[in-house]
């Protein structure tokens, strides 16, 4: 029998059930490997570029080297070099992750260059070495179409205010004006990159006018109808595989040229096509983070307690782009006071595109206020840690909503317990030629949830688990191997987690730190169902029968799940639809980071010597993925802090550094042992898992807490990132 039924959820009102607390499994929460992780570190795992069809061409992207009117090519000559098959030279190319969720048609007008390394041709060959010489010989005739400006805070730059993005609540000029103390400061954090380690890369193949793409993707159910959409086919004509992505952080939530070059070609050509990016292409033709310049108010009285907030932020982008870096997405809520002011404009210039890069947002509005608190506790000669509890808001300050849980003051106790915060004056500790201070910082992120379906199939063997969810290195696969083996009473061995195919359910994708909690919601309510099934067949409630191993418990009675199955095969389908749940109250994750640093008197060298975040993210699914998420968010603090920045050309904008040799990440010898911890929390609004994101919560505010050391140890306060030798000098 192979019955499907549907559990449909909507929600919209909090499920106080805590089933998970409960069941008999006892795999929720543990720090169990990875399923596939043998496939990867043994290289069996199939990577976008590493399955390669029979009689596969390959095509190599061209970019174009300045902006304006494309008014011809020399595609001729290049298509009679040795082994060229096919010059594309179609727009559609430009397409790029900006659009995103949004699955827009591309919004950069065509015949265009509108920015320097934007996509303007692809040149197909038998070989990747014939396409990459041919498409180096390629040359495409842009010509001037104007002046342009490359740097959001030059002189005739364009600004856009919109104002649905700006919010003013009672009187901060006031407020300032009658501080007790008050800081004002420009902070500027950089461009920068995702730089995920596999850079993009797809095949294309088409069978009785429909194509498949093996591509390596964050949001496969959005980025089949964008595939569709740029193709002119109807979505049903278009699948999507990327059962394995080695990471995303943003760059992979929007289709990006290369898929979209393989697909046009491999149409063409009828035959597959692989289209791999090399890393420089990668850096520019996907979207950066953009720079930002955030003027930020605080105005205090004695005692400490915020009066007025001030985040009033520079961001750039594309003319025409829709998506902005939403720098104050905490600073409307991480601080209760009463008078504030949120200022968002958007510098129309022409850097390549600007896009969603982990915690979009927070990574960099969270990490410059909470410099500018660390300022304005000094002023008023209170301990940082004391004076962020002096102001933890009880309800949403901007919306007076209350929030689903607040964890912040929470984070803040137990981290500075586990750390040992301990902090004086600057300049009070030295160990030979370096000065040693601490410091920390809160961590805050929205946390979303979206739509997502799953299907679970539960034989008498065993369970599969079915949908289009990815897993971009975050732990998917674990995670929802987890929830089903719990909630069916399996040993996760006997549960299989297929993933990464738009022919199976539409998952929520990765993005937001929203695909843990909204999948697994998925994948719960389609068990739930199938524990009803079992619960009617044996003949008791729902909630009286324990699935352990294999067996189903009932009144003091054990029946192997294989019995009761026989030869069936059940299959439900969870749908989980977000409903007033997320609108409200004010759901969010919080944490708090505490550094030590070193920083060498002479060269303005600083090291990180001890990190550690304690974090509150609702009910911890895995503990080893939930880490490793933290370690990689507070890393990427690091770089913020001290070494990650893309370098634009001011003649014309363009990425100087866009490579890893250039684009300095942390490496080993940057990072010391990173401490992470986790405070569990039961917040009923989140979902029936009580399951919030993880994912970008580390990253938020985790570099401020390693300039605010460095300002301990040295006395030199840094307003712009990354903390360069030269400023810290
Ligand atoms: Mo994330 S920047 O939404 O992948």
């Amino acid at each position: 029998m192979t019955l499907e039924t549907t559990r449909h959820l909507k929600h919209d009102t909090p499920d106080r059930d805590r089933r998970l607390d409960g069941m008999a499994q006892g795999v929720i929460g543990t720090d169990m490997d990875r399923p596939e992780g043998a496939l990867k570190v043994s290289g069996q795992a199939t990577y976008a570029a590493e399955a390669h069809p029979e009689s596969m061409a390959h095509g190599y992207l061209v970019r174009a080297a300045t902006i304006g009117r494309i008014t011809g090519s020399n595609a001729d000559a290049v298509r009679a070099m040795p082994g060229v098959l096919h010059v594309l030279e179609d727009e559609r190319m430009i397409r790029n992750a900006a659009q995103g969720m949004a699955g827009e048609s591309p919004v950069q007008k065509q015949g265009r260059s509108w920015y320097v390394g934007q996509p303007v041709a692809c040149v197909v060959a038998e070989s990747f070495e014939q396409a990459r010489h041919a498409a180096q010989a390629m040359m495409v005739t842009i010509e001037p179409d104007g002046t342009h400006v490359f740097d959001a805070e030059a002189e005739g730059a364009e600004i856009e205010t919109p104002e649905k993005k700006q919010v003013s609540q009672g009187d901060l000029d006031g407020a300032m004006a009658s501080a007790a103390f008050s800081v004002d400061h420009d902070y500027r954090t950089p461009s920068m990159s995702s730089a995920a380690m596999e850079p993009h890369a797809s095949i294309a193949q088409w069978e009785d006018g429909a194509v498949t793409l093996r591509g390596s993707y964050q949001l496969l159910r959005f980025n089949k109808n964008e595939l569709a959409d740029v193709l002119g086919v109807s979505p049903d004509k278009v699948r999507i595989l990327s059962p394995y992505v080695g990471g995303g952080f943003g760059s992979k939530l929007g289709l990006a040229p290369e898929a979209v070059a393989a697909a046009l070609a491999a149409k063409v050509l009828e035959r597959p096509v692989q289209v791999v990016m090399h890393r420089r292409q990668v850096f520019e033709t996907v979207t950066r983070r953009s720079e930002t310049k955030q003027r930020i108010r605080l105005a205090c009285d004695a005692d400490g307690k915020l009066t007025g907030i001030g985040h009033e932020n520079l961001v750039s982008q594309l003319p025409e782009e829709t998506f902005s870096e939403p720098v104050a997405q905490g600073t409307h809520f991480q601080y209760a006071a009463p008078n504030r002011v949120v200022g968002h404009h958007i510098a129309r210039i022409r850097r390549p595109a600007a896009g969603s890069v982990r915690a979009p947002g927070e990574a960099v509005g969270v990490t410059a206020f909470e410099i500018a608190v660390d300022e304005l506790a000094k002023k008023a000669g209170i301990d940082p840690l004391e004076f962020r509890l002096r102001n933890v808001p009880t309800e949403d300050p901007e919306t007076g909503k209350p929030f689903s849980s607040s964890t912040m003051e929470a984070t803040l106790r137990e981290g500075a317990r586990r750390f040992g915060w301990t902090h004086t004056a600057p300049r009070q500790r030295r160990e030979g030629e370096w000065w040693i201070g601490t410091g920390m910082a809160g961590a805050v992120r929205v946390n979303m949830m979206i739509e997502a379906r799953a299907r679970v199939v539960l034989t008498g063997a065993g369970v599969r688990v079915e949908t289009d969810m990815t897993d971009i290195g975050t732990g998917s696969y674990a995670i929802l191997t987890q929830v089903a083996a719990e909630m069916l009473g399996h040993a996760p061995a006997q549960v299989q987690t297929i993933l990464g195919d738009t022919d199976l359910p539409p998952a929520s994708g990765s993005g937001g730190s929203f695909g843990a909690a909204s999948t697994s919601t998925a994948v719960y309510l389609a068990c739930m169902e199938l524990r009803e099934r079992l619960a009617a067949k044996i003949g008791v409630k729902e909630g009286e029968l324990t699935l352990k191993d294999g067996y189903a418990i009932h009144a003091n009675r054990q029946t192997p799940l294989s019995e009761i199955m026989g030869e069936e095969e059940w299959r439900a389908l969870g749908h989980l639809k977000p409903g007033r749940a997320g609108q409200d109250v004010r759901q969010a994750t919080w944490g708090a980071i505490f550094a030590e640093v070193a920083v060498n008197d002479t060269t303005g060298e600083t090291r990180v010597r001890r990190m550690d975040g304690t974090y509150a993210c609702g009910r911890v699914l895995n503990l080893k993925t939930a880490r490793s998420q933290c370690h990689g968010g507070m890393i990427w603090g690091i770089g913020l802090a001290l070494t990650e920045a893309l370098e634009h050309d001011p003649r014309d904008g363009h990425m100087v550094n866009r490579d890893l040799a250039e684009y300095h990440v942390p490496v080993n010898l940057d990072v010391p042992q990173l401490g992470v911890h986790f405070l569990e929390e039961r917040d009923d609004w989140a979902n029936p898992l009580q399951a919030k994101g993880i994912g970008e919560l580390a990253i938020c505010g985790s570099g401020a807490a390693v300039v605010n050391a460095i300002e301990n140890a040295c006395g030199v306060r840094v307003r712009t990132l990354p903390a360069t030798l030269d400023q810290v000098m």
